[in-house]
């Protein structure tokens, strides 16, 4: 265990079924005038929207809403939401959807009492915020980016074919409370669930693949991926599953919210070149990240050999009897790219719209991470990203 540091997650959650009664005891806490943000319009097809908005009527609440948050929300769409919570003068932000959702409210958030362009601020030169932020609260429909218990709020410029995360230093940021109810995400289609599950998966590897020392954040990260290896499957084929959806959305939260990153200094280059492929093609986040991951991890292997057979071992329960540590490794990212397969995952970035002529500028807006096994150069960058296309 190496590096100092401090942990402090005061997001609270209600979990289940009846996870929605906790907006009852959560309301009366704020001011009344709420801003509900939702997407495209799915919750108003499963009926969550009208459950939300009777709890805000019975509370007193004078509603305003910011509708069509759209997946990977812009900066455009967030200039639009600011302006109204200011009009609102908004005492809670009430995220209802996805990430996508829950990072928009944030960034209304840190946006609204500040005079500053927040792309600018934020997402270029990535300051924290110096204004009063308002609080949010997030009922999720979407498993997998863990962004009901963390600070995270990712933005895309398309004017700059730029899709940047900012993870917010200051707690305040992490919603107050969040709602997860697994039935709500029943109605997700096969490819957002599938997307989803990836996108879990892929945030504790990020976690996982970095640092040579002995963490016990690894070995909670090893019985994380084990429990969504094994509930992915089982809702995979049995979608409706309320069990294995439920096991799914508790390890997505458990996945990013912190806690499996303590003492490491972590990777996150799938999700870099994840994020500049979905800057150029609007991808589904998830998806992104799975056509690029085996190209990556296969480049790094050579460098973390070590971890790459831990990881193909107490995950993957590669049999060692007689092979190399690099056989084993190799044999490790082979049952990773089987469970992928069978999850039905795009395996590469060609399907998502990607082209041989974008791939310059996908790599020159990938932002290069050092807390991996290997610090990346362009020219590898676009090698992974060649490999990636097929
Ligand atoms: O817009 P609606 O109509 O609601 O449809 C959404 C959307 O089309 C649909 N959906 C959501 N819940 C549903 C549903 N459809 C049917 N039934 C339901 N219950 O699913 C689609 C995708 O939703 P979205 O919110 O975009 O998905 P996700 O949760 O994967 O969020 C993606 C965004 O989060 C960012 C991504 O980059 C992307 O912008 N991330 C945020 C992170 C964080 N805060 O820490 C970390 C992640 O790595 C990620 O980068
Ligand atoms: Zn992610």
């Amino acid at each position: 265990m190496f590096g100092n540091f401090t942990y402090c997650n005061p997001t609270k959650l209600y979990f289940g079924e009846d996870a929605l009664n906790g907006l009852n005891t959560e309301l009366p806490k704020y001011g009344k005038n709420v801003v509900l943000i939702y997407g495209g319009g799915s919750i108003k097809k499963n009926g969550i929207y009208d459950e939300v908005i009777k709890i805000l009527k019975d509370n007193g609440k004078n509603v305003a809403e910011i509708s069509g948050v759209m997946p990977n929300p812009t900066v455009d769409k967030l200039y639009g939401g600011v302006e109204t919570a200011r009009r609102h003068k908004a005492d809670l932000l009430l995220a209802v959807g996805g990430g996508s959702v829950c990072d928009y409210a944030k960034a209304v958030s840190v946006s609204v009492n500040c005079d500053e362009d927040p792309w600018e601020k934020y997402y270029t030169r990535f300051e924290e915020p110096a204004c009063e932020t308002l609080p949010v609260g997030c009922v999720l429909t979407m498993v997998g980016t863990g962004s009901e218990m963390n600070a995270g709020a990712v933005i895309t410029n398309p004017h700059t074919h730029q899709k940047i995360g900012h993870v917010f230093a200051d707690e305040k940021i992490m919603p107050r409370f969040a709602i997860l109810n697994p039935q709500y995400a029943l109605t997700l289609p096969h490819y957002q669930m599938a997307a989803g599950i990836y996108d879990i998966f892929n945030h504790i590897c990020e976690q996982y693949f970095s640092g040579e020392d002995d963490n016990v954040s690894d070995y909670i990260s090893e019985g994380l991926m084990r429990s969504v290896i094994h509930a992915g499957r089982i809702a995979n084929k049995d979608p409706q599953n309320y069990e294995a959806r439920s096991n799914l959305m508790w390890a997505a939260t458990w996945a990013l919210n912190t806690l499996v990153s303590r003492g490491k200094s972590t990777d996150w280059m799938v999700h870099m070149l994840g994020q500049s492929v979905g800057a150029y093609t609007n991808a589904t986040h998830g998806m992104t990240l799975a056509a690029v991951s085996l190209p990556y991890y296969r480049h790094i292997l050579p460098f973390g050999v070590q971890k790459f057979k831990r990881f193909a071992v107490y995950v993957w329960d590669v049999n060692t009897a007689g092979k190399s540590d690099e056989q084993i490794a190799k044999e490790g990212l082979a049952a990773m790219e089987s469970w992928m397969k069978e999850l039905g995952l795009v395996m590469n970035i060609s399907e998502l719209g990607a082209t041989p002529e974008m791939i310059e500028g996908i790599a020159g807006g990938t932002l290069i991470m050092n807390g991996g096994y290997k610090v990346l150069d362009h020219d590898e960058i676009v090698d992974i990203l060649k490999e990636s296309l097929a």
